[in-house]
């Protein structure tokens, strides 16, 4: 009797021929891995699809405060935007000292100081550079008054191309304001997560010594 009830669900059961019904209903095993690996990938996406929008995570925009070079700016970005990329693309105008090299954190051409400390921009999330001040080569000094380093990177030609540049100069200003009279290997020290493709290591070294020498005056 039991039977034959089954048989007859079976044979009243409209037939439904999705893919995901087909996957939960017969099993993958006999289907080669990678194959149905990738199934059920397009078979979880369409039911995250069909969740109430509400119920997703991190999607859409979000409004930030940051404190740039003393400045209030407000900016909306999605959750995992980089403040890299926040400061070059999504500000009006734009912040473009520190640049995009590497974007994974091994160049320091995007280096700014949170709280006045040395820090990858592109591998901070503007989220959480809120309530934090935040220094870029424009906010060290104005073309009207270079700060010391600035200044000594123009004296001592301390550049080629020029995308170093920025991040040098931010990384090196941290550094005078912690120790005003460093040596050459602590200047080497500082600047180790710093990268020059140009190899100008040499006038940027000599330009921190003389930066050092010009703000304090020591000889
Ligand atoms: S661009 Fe950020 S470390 Fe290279
Ligand atoms: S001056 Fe070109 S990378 Fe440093």
């Amino acid at each position: 009797m039991k039977k034959s009830r089954e048989s007859t669900d079976k044979r009243t059961r409209p037939y439904d021929p999705s893919r995901r019904s087909f996957l939960k209903g017969v099993g993958i095993a006999g289907a080669g891995a990678a194959v149905a690996d990738k199934l059920w990938v397009e078979a979880g996406t369409k039911e995250n699809d069909e969740q109430p929008q509400n119920s997703r995570v991190l999607s859409g925009t979000v409004p930030l405060v940051l404190e740039i070079n003393g400045q209030k700016r407000t900016v909306q970005v999605e959750p995992r935007t980089t403040l890299l990329n926040t400061l070059r693309n999504h500000l009006d105008p734009a912040v473009t000292g520190p640049k995009l090299v590497c974007d994974m954190g091994t160049c320091g051409a995007c280096t700014v100081l949170l709280d006045g400390k040395p820090a990858y921009s592109c591998l901070v999330l503007a989220v959480d550079a809120v309530r934090k001040q935040i220094t870029t080569v424009e906010g060290l000094g104005s073309l009207e008054k270079l700060n010391a380093v600035q200044g000594a990177f123009v004296d001592k030609d301390a550049l080629m191309c020029g995308f170093c540049t920025p991040g040098f100069v931010t990384t090196i200003s941290a550094l005078l304001k912690k120790n005003s009279n460093p040596t050459l290997t602590e200047v080497r020290e500082a600047c180790k997560g710093n990268f020059c493709r140009c190899g100008t290591y040499p006038r940027v070294f000599e330009a921190a010594l003389a930066a050092a020498k010009n703000a304090t005056g020591n000889s």
